[in-house]
């Protein structure tokens, strides 16, 4: 990938890629992010010898890409005023991590441009552990493809979908899903508290269940999570107790339920921007 990458917005999702991109060898000269306040900006400054401006203008004029990283509320203020200041994005790639906001909006925001790609990330991206849902307009050329890869790679891992609506699911299975990993994890400490445990040791010891199985699946693509399962629950000990216990609960239908919420409320959004 050649070129600069303008990042609009310095928060937590700019922060992550331009991060990133930085620690994975690009040059910080190369990396540029616009905000309207100092403050995270003068951060990254710092952190990364990343260059700043509280100007968007002054920030995409010449770059080859540019990352659109502020909130869904702001973007059509933000695009607007941006528009008015350059004119036109041509040539440039424009890739958007704001949820909720389909490329035919960003498309008409941005005077017909056509060069979009949407990505879904999630907040693991901020220790390069994130998992980016990637949908590329139509007709986008090969350079640009990679060129999104590379940045998205630069956070974590990456998967392009095929239409813009699996998106939406790809926020239920993972732009959401730290907070119910999180929500889970809160439950199991509560428990080890209410059994007279201190609450970092029941902290240590569930985030070392957690860390250890979610590597244990990873490093095991030829067993089904089923499989994996099963390797841990004997018929009649005591993971079977704890198994009954949330089928007769209907744990899976209560998860499945919150990812349907979650990509209905993702459509929804999609409307409202
Ligand atoms: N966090 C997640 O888990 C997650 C997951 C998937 C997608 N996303 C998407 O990622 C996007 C960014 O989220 P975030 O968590 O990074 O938000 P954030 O930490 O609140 O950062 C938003 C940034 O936008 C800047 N900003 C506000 N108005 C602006 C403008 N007119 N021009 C330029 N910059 C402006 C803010 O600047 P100041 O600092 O100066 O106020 C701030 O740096 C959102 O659209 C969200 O939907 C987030």
């Amino acid at each position: 990938m050649n070129g600069k990458i303008a990042f609009i917005g310095a928060g937590n999702m700019a922060g992550a890629f331009a991060g990133g991109l930085v620690s994975s060898g690009m040059a910080p000269s190369l990396v540029s992010l616009s905000a309207p306040h100092m403050e995270k900006l003068d951060a990254l400054r710092a952190r990364l010898g990343v260059s700043v401006t509280t100007s968007n203008a002054d920030n995409v004029r010449d770059a080859d890409t540019v990352v659109l990283a502020v909130k869904p509320q702001v973007m059509e203020k933000c695009l607007t005023e941006l528009m008015s200041e350059i004119g036109s994005m041509e040539g440039k790639l424009v890739i958007s991590v704001a949820a909720g906001i389909t490329v035919e909006r960003l498309s008409e925001l941005l005077g017909g441009h056509r060069r979009i790609v949407r990505f879904m990330p999630n907040t693991p991206a901020l220790i390069g552990r994130g998992m980016t849902g990637m949908f590329a307009a139509p007709g986008l050329g090969d350079d640009d493809l990679r060129t999104a890869e590379k940045i998205a790679s630069a956070a974590g891992k990456w998967v392009w979908v095929k239409t813009e609506d699996e998106i939406n699911t790809v926020t239920a299975l993972s732009g959401s899903s730290p907070a119910y990993f999180f929500m889970i994890m809160e439950a199991m400490v509560e428990y080890g508290v209410s059994r007279g445990m201190d609450g970092k040791s029941a902290r240590d010891i569930v985030e070392g269940g957690a860390i250890g199985s979610i590597l244990l699946a990873e490093k095991s693509p030829e067993k089904t999570l089923a499989e994996l399962r099963e390797a841990v629950t004997s018929k009649g000990g005591t993971t079977f107790a704890a198994l009954e216990a949330f089928r007769k609960g209907n744990l899976p239908g209560t998860v499945k339920d919150g990812l349907k919420a979650c990509e209905d409320r993702a459509a929804e959004m999609a409307k409202l921007f």
